[in-house]
């Protein structure tokens, strides 16, 4: 890390705390969370099923708000849709009436600007859909469909890349394929990536650092840092360090949950805000 970095991070999340108001009162999803993330940087988020990775995600982009603490981009308040930051969902979303380049030009259309056709084509070229442009989404397999909507996010030229759960659907030969290329991608741009994923491998081959966050309210429970150079091989999955480390993040998540209705009760800011586990 250089000092520029250290002081300037790319993406800021101070004391992100979001109440939703629900029918049934309000809940209280999380909870102070803080995190820099680099320029350049890979950060990934784990935790449980329900802790918040998602909402913290959305408050990253700029698409939700928070009802306490502040996101910063290069240290200006992200307050709305950035056209610096990019999104992948577990679904591709493609539409389905719209070949392959229809949907990749579909946000530039919206927005009303002309797309970097050099650029989009020498993304499909690298995720190996060069000459599906004509293709639509049912004619594309799951991880094809995948690859699109990761060119359709890199298609604007983001500096930020946030992705949720990106190959949760994937079968894991496919995921496998997927973190290679993302990979690759980084190599080529640098670009920032916050990667939210169940897989803790996933996690650990792709990023510099990984936020475990504890069950909601979900709160920062520990950051690990991984500390290979890369590209990184599947050899080095295989190492025992990989193991140590995986095995670690394991027992917090679990750890975590088996003490989260005490740490709950402990931590409320509010009687009137449910914590307790849906
Ligand atoms: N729009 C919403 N309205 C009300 N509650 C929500 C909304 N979105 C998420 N939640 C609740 O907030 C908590 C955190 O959800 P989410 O961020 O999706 O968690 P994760 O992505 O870690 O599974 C869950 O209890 C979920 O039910
Ligand atoms: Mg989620």
């Amino acid at each position: 890390m250089t000092v520029e970095q250290a002081i300037h991070p790319k993406l800021s999340v101070r004391g992100a705390t979001k109440v939703y108001n629900t029918r049934s009162g309000d809940l209280l999803a999380i909870d102070r969370c803080s995190v820099d993330v680099l320029d350049g940087e890979i950060v990934s988020i784990v935790g449980p099923s329900g802790c918040g990775k998602t909402t913290l995600l959305w408050s990253m982009s700029g698409l939700h708000g928070l009802s306490a603490g502040e996101v910063l981009l290069d240290g200006k308040p992200v307050t709305g849709p950035n056209p610096d930051i990019s999104m992948v969902f577990q679904n591709a979303n493609l539409l389905p009436w719209r070949n392959l380049d229809a949907n990749i030009n579909f946000p530039f259309e919206i927005k009303g600007i002309k797309p970097d056709r050099i650029w989009i084509d020498e993304l499909l070229n690298r995720v190996g859909l060069e000459g599906f442009g004509n293709r639509f989404p049912g004619e594309l397999s799951g991880g094809m469909q995948q690859r699109a909507a990761l060119v359709r996010a890199l298609s604007f030229k983001p500096s930020v890349l946030l992705m949720d759960e990106p190959f949760g659907a994937l079968d894991s030969f496919t995921r496998e394929e997927m973190n290679r290329l993302v990979e690759e991608i980084w190599l080529d741009t640098k670009t920032t990536i916050v990667l939210i994923t169940h897989s803790i491998e996933e996690a650990i081959f792709l990023s510099d650092r990984v936020v475990v966050m504890s069950p909601r309210p979900g709160r920062v429970a520990n950051i690990h840092t991984v500390p290979f150079a890369r590209p990184r091989s599947m050899e080095i999955m295989a190492t025992k360090e990989v193991f140590d480390l995986t095995n670690a993040i394991k027992q917090e998540i679990v750890g975590n949950q088996q003490s989260r209705y005490p740490a709950d009760r402990a931590a409320a800011p509010s009687q009137s805000v449910q914590t307790a586990a849906q």
